[in-house]
């Protein structure tokens, strides 16, 4: 086969999500409330798009990055760490960077850390050296010891590498940490944060140019109508005219009042708000005259 092989002209998109794990259900109630649905095959391995010409290959989240580096898939929901690794991996080898995090999506919020034996002090990267450290992120790490400087042994584990300490095959590991229940189950604790990582959706580093960029760029502007929006809330309330500049003042971080006709001198203004609203900050509101407020949840928006 020749090498200038021309990729194959496809008007469907495909993407690569998790099958099983923290980042499935979330990723595909993403991609739902993007208005995409499905018809799932029999070994759900392959979800054929029914509203739009957009599949899912539902697969393990360390293969996403490579589905997409070999043009398999032209999108794939992972987390920055594994994307970031396998690109790591991949330049470490000499291999040009073949995928990208195209939009941060706002969940499965999780760090990669350097974890010790619970009765260790730690008091800083330096005192890695010398050691040997399990993981399952070896390019990562690799490189931010290079960073800091510091010579240790690299111990590459694919899976339950926080017992390696107890087994002896290392003094200490480099995971990543959610809760922290597993690093408390194994009386281990976090220490230094080598990367902070959520869930992204990633794409090739060259978009397709066929049928295929049309529904990339749909897809991106409902993707951003939905994540832009998660925090975002509508605050509603009525106010007297008199008191409407103190309550702009409470309300400098969001955006300028609407006024709306109400009855009298009794004003409806309502204004969007950036993050959430907490009790506390309503109480105030109403203390400065805000009344009947009303906090509504955004569900979606067109730029
Ligand atoms: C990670 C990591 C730990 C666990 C930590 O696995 O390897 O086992 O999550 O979470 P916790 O701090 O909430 O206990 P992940 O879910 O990424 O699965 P995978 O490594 O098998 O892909
Ligand atoms: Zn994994």
């Amino acid at each position: 086969m020749s090498a200038s092989k021309a990729a194959p002209v496809r008007d469907r998109l495909r993407i690569a999500i998790q099958k099983n794990g923290r980042l499935a259900e979330p990723a595909r109630n993403l991609l739902a409330a993007c208005g995409l649905s499905w018809r799932e095959s029999r070994d759900k391995l392959f979800c054929y798009g029914e509203s739009l010409p957009v599949d899912l290959l539902l697969v393990r989240d360390d293969d996403i990055p490579g589905l997409i580096a070999d043009g398999v898939c032209d999108l794939g929901i992972v987390g920055r760490n594994e994307l970031d690794e396998q690109d790591a991996a991949r330049r470490q080898r000499g291999l040009p960077s073949a995928f990208q995090a195209l939009r941060a999506l706002g969940f499965g919020q999780c760090s990669l850390m350097l974890a010790v034996p619970e009765e260790w002090e730690w008091q800083g990267p330096a005192q890695a050296a010398g050691t040997r450290i399990a993981t399952s992120y070896p390019a990562l790490l690799t490189q931010w010891l290079q960073q800091q400087g510091v010579q240790a042994e690299v111990v590459e584990l694919s899976g339950s590498v926080e017992i390696a300490p107890r087994l002896g095959t290392a003094d200490l590991i480099c995971d990543l940490v959610s809760s922290g229940a597993t690093l408390r189950a194994n009386q281990l604790k976090p220490v230094q944060t080598v990367l902070d990582s959520e869930a992204v959706l990633a794409g090739a580093v060259l978009a397709p140019d066929d049928a295929r960029a049309g529904l990339l760029s749909m897809l991106l502007r409902r993707l951003d109508g939905v994540v832009q929006q998660q925090d975002r809330k509508l605050l509603m309330f009525r106010a007297e005219e008199n008191r409407v500049a103190a309550l702009a003042q409470l309300l400098a971080d969001a955006e300028p009042l609407v006024r709306l006709p109400g009855e009298g001198d009794v004003l409806q203004l309502q204004t969007m708000c950036p993050g959430p609203l907490s009790w506390q900050r309503m109480e105030e509101l109403e203390r400065a005259g805000a009344q009947g407020l009303m906090v509504l949840s955004v569900e979606r928006s067109l730029a």
